[in-house]
């Protein structure tokens, strides 16, 4: 007897391992197989040795390739920077009107102006720019301050009330807290206001009319319907900057608000703020 154990039935050598009388043969592995196993031993060391592979202790080794995703990724990057400069330079150069006026530019301006304007201002005026309590709605074509391209774009470099020299600024008295008004004429001058919005001719059989044109017309208008130079609103439209509704202008007239927004001149590059002025402009509302 060898000290082989041969199968009866197929003749080929068994492992010796028998469980329950079921052997298990010893079949060499199919040539092909084997063949595929040695390439791809040989395939990863060949690719240990030419790309980035092995951890070490601060660093990692890098390959005769010297290939690196992030090299990648910044050439490709400085590819594009590159065929954008063309249009950089030419935004850089336009006036906002001609940037309107051209096809090119009016498209790279919208698309820039749209992500520029998600990083930076979507915190306050929302995704859509549709504004919440104290943050104006950018769609509509109600203005505080302007809606023309010139006049957003002023809006958007200097700010308002922000700590910019040039920014815009202009602060409603706090009649209340002041001691301007009494409570029963804040009372009655709110009426008064929120009735201009109303039906016609209401609102000028009021008390409160009399208190309006005293104290509010400088800055508000003799009709009520406001004035961009000063930032004040028009408070005939039905359109609020801060709610509406009697308890939040008795509120307001009693202690004033100031809006804030920051100015962008320092802290965005000047094709940036073109760009945003432009979005802003087509958002629907602009004038
Ligand atoms: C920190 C909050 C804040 C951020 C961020 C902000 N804004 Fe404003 N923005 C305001 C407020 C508040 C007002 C209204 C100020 C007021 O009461 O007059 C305003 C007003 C405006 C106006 C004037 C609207 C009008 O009716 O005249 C424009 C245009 C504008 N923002 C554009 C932008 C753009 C573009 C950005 C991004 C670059 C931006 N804002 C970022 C708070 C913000
Ligand atoms: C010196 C200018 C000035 C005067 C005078 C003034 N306002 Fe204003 N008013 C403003 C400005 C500016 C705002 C916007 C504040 C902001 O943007 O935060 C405003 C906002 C308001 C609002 C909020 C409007 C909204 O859309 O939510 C009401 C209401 C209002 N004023 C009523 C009055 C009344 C009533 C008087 C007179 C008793 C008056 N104001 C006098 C400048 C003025």
């Amino acid at each position: 007897m060898t000290d082989k154990n041969i199968d009866d039935v197929s003749g080929v050598e068994t492992t010796g391992h028998e469980w329950d009388g079921i052997t298990e043969l010893d079949n060499p592995m199919p040539r092909w197989w084997l063949w595929s196993y040695y390439i791809s031993v040989i395939w990863a060391i060949g690719c240990w040795i030419a790309m980035p592979a092995w951890p070490l202790v601060s660093d990692y080794t890098r390959g005769l390739l010297g290939y690196s995703q992030r090299a990648q990724l910044s050439d490709e990057i400085a590819a594009v920077k590159a065929g954008q400069a063309d249009l950089v330079a030419r935004t850089a150069k336009a006036s906002l009107a001609e940037i309107k006026s051209d096809p090119e530019l009016l498209e790279y301006a919208l698309a820039g102006g749209r992500s520029a304007f998600s990083v930076n201002c979507s915190q306050c005026h929302g995704s859509g720019a549709s504004g919440s309590d104290g943050y104006p709605n950018l769609n509509d074509d109600d203005w505080l301050w302007g809606g023309t391209l010139e006049a957003i774009h002023t809006t958007i470099q200097y700010g308002i009330r922000s700590d910019h020299d040039d920014s815009r600024t202009n602060d409603m008295p706090a009649f209340g807290t002041d001691e301007i008004l009494n409570p029963q004429q804040v009372d009655a001058v709110s009426d008064y206001i929120l009735a201009l919005s109303g039906a016609d001719g209401v609102a000028d059989s009021l008390p409160g009319k009399a208190i309006f044109v005293e104290n509010c017309v400088d800055c508000h208008g003799p009709k009520g319907i406001g004035n961009q130079e000063l930032g004040a609103p028009n408070l005939r439209d039905h359109i609020w900057l801060y709610q509406g509704g009697k308890a939040m202008t008795v509120d307001i007239i009693t202690n004033s608000r100031a809006g804030m927004m920051p100015d962008w001149a320092d802290r965005l590059d000047q094709v940036t703020v073109k760009q945003l002025a432009v979005y802003v402009h087509s958002l629907g509302g602009g004038e």
